[in-house]
């Protein structure tokens, strides 16, 4: 779904949409975004609004993706939707380990892992989210935890399935928060992780890193101009249709 040359815009909806919002808000991003073809763009929206993205987004240069899957493929699980279900609606992105899925229902890395291989099996683009809280921060553990994160999925699974996929970096206290990491330190987990994944391997073109936690339209340049960042995660921005415009627009010629 992208080219390594194209910059990555998703926006994460998280629980915020209705039909009737949805309706003019799905509208509005096709006809001011579709300018932009040198952007690669995602929208995660909820499960409900999948079929409704689908309808509008559908001949737009808006993929659209969802923000959870099941680890199973169907059976006995109450309340849980699964790949299958989800590609019925062409989705072709889902995000897995979402901080804040992983702290209110205690998702294990194991359990992040196997959801992991269930997107990539199902043909479609995870993209993992990792990133450190502040406790982590200051103590100064910052790669050993994300190197825990990501070497649950390299040890069930092999580098290889890493080959198309998208990584968040998206340290915990900058989700929802005045302020982005610093550029500094988001270079610096870039490089990490790109070392950790491909410390055997010369061409590392098939991992994007992108970066997420307070992205706007002020700071989303400096972002996407950062070594080793390939594009960025909004979520708050993405709600406001002028706001992920002014990003799109500030971000398309880098
Ligand atoms: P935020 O959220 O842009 O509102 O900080 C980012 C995210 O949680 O993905």
């Amino acid at each position: 779904m992208k080219t390594k040359s194209k910059k990555i815009v998703i926006g994460n909806m998280k629980m915020h949409g209705s039909l009737d919002f949805n309706e003019s808000y799905f509208k509005s991003l096709k006809q001011k975004l579709s300018l932009f073809n040198e952007l690669s763009i995602t929208l995660c929206v909820p499960y409900p609004y999948l079929f409704q993205a689908q309808k509008i987004l559908m001949g737009s240069n808006i993929h659209w993706g969802c923000q959870n899957v099941a680890k199973e493929l169907e059976g006995p699980f109450t309340g849980e939707v699964s790949a299958s279900m989800i590609k019925d609606f062409q989705c072709e992105l889902v995000i897995v380990g979402h901080s804040e899925r992983n702290t209110a229902y205690c998702e294990s890395d194991e359990n992040i892992a196997e959801k992991f291989n269930m997107i990539k099996k199902n043909n479609m683009t995870p993209l993992l989210c990792v990133g450190e809280n502040l406790i982590e921060r200051e103590a100064g553990i910052m790669e050993k935890v994300v190197s825990e994160q990501i070497k649950t999925i390299l040890d069930l699974y092999g580098q290889d399935i890493f080959k198309g996929s998208i990584i968040a970096y998206e340290p915990i206290w900058a989700i929802g928060s005045d302020s982005a990491a610093s550029p500094e330190q988001i270079e610096k987990m870039c490089e990490f992780i790109k070392q950790l994944i491909y410390s055997n391997v010369t061409d590392n073109d098939d991992v994007n890193i992108v970066y997420g936690g307070s992205v706007n339209a002020k700071n989303a340049v400096q972002l996407c101009e950062i070594n080793g960042v390939d594009g960025i995660l909004m979520g708050r921005a993405s709600l406001d249709v002028n706001e992920f415009y002014e990003i799109c627009n500030s971000i398309h010629k880098i």
